[in-house]
């Protein structure tokens, strides 16, 4: 389990990433609160999706990489009783909301806490899923990135599988000359980029990945999302199962298995 926030001294996080644990530490607090104003339709359309599809029931380990203040390792836990969660971010304070969530709901027994770069960190035994959600984006080099798919690929076990969640850099954002890349650590924020879908398959490759399928999510701005029926909301999900889902879209959706 983690120590408390602010008495936790960094782990040894790589250098690239340092002023980002200091940014995290500090709007903990607010995350949840944050993403929440994505709307119920963009959490259906990410979120449900993935837990239809991981197939969680089956119960094991599972290793949510960058799982932050615990938006996915709760949820998973309260929905998935014979599920068993490392949770691993390297932001203390993050960690520290998610235990305290996680005693609150009496989920603490199944919720286990790192402080851990995830760009080192390997499951100590093997697990049956790794989950990382909107983190390889913030990532911001190359080598980094791929390290860090190295190694979910060693904390695999055989047959398990690697699921993740990426921002998707649409023709949209082109034509409208937002950059691929955004790096504000000089001014204390943050790096984070958007991926087209051959450059996140290049890089699960590399990693060792061999069987991969790219899933898109047809989220729309949060003002629009937000006025959609309920009724539409299933059709969404249909709609990503189709092939080429992935160029819809603002989300990219992985499914990788190592072979
Ligand atoms: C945008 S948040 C996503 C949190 C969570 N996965 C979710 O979907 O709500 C990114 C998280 O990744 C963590 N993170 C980024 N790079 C990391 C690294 N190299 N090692 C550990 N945690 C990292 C950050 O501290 C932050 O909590």
């Amino acid at each position: 389990m983690t120590e408390s926030c602010g008495h936790s001294g960094a782990p040894d996080v790589n250098p690239e990433q340092r002023a980002e644990v200091v940014f995290r530490d500090r709007t903990a607090t607010g995350y949840a609160g944050l993403v929440a104003e994505r709307g119920h339709y963009w959490w259906y359309t990410v979120q449900q999706f993935l837990l239809r599809c991981m197939g969680l029931q089956r119960g094991g380990w599972l290793y949510d990489a960058g799982c932050g203040v615990g938006v996915y390792a709760l949820k998973i836990a309260e929905e998935f009783p014979t599920v068993r969660i490392l949770a691993v971010d390297f932001s203390a304070c993050s960690l520290e909301l998610l235990r305290e969530s996680a005693r609150e709901r009496g989920l603490s027994e199944r919720i286990v806490c790192v402080q851990a770069d995830i760009t080192q960190w390997v499951a100590p035994s093997p697990v049956r899923w790794v989950l990382c959600t909107e983190v390889l984006q913030h990532i911001p080099t190359q080598d980094l990135r791929l390290r860090a798919l190295q190694c979910f690929a060693k904390s695999l076990m055989p047959g398990g599988e690697l699921w993740m969640v990426v921002a998707r850099y649409t023709c949209r954002d082109q034509h409208r000359r937002i950059p691929k890349e955004i790096d504000e650590r000089a001014g204390g924020g943050y790096f984070r980029m958007r991926f087209v879908p051959d450059e996140l398959r290049g890089l699960m490759r590399q990693a060792g990945f061999s069987r991969m399928h790219l899933f898109g999510a047809p989220v729309p701005p949060a003002r629009i999302g937000q006025r959609l029926p309920r009724k539409l909301w299933k059709f969404a999900l249909w709609l990503q199962r189709v092939p080429g889902s992935f160029w819809m879209g603002r989300v990219l959706i992985a499914r990788a298995r190592l072979c």
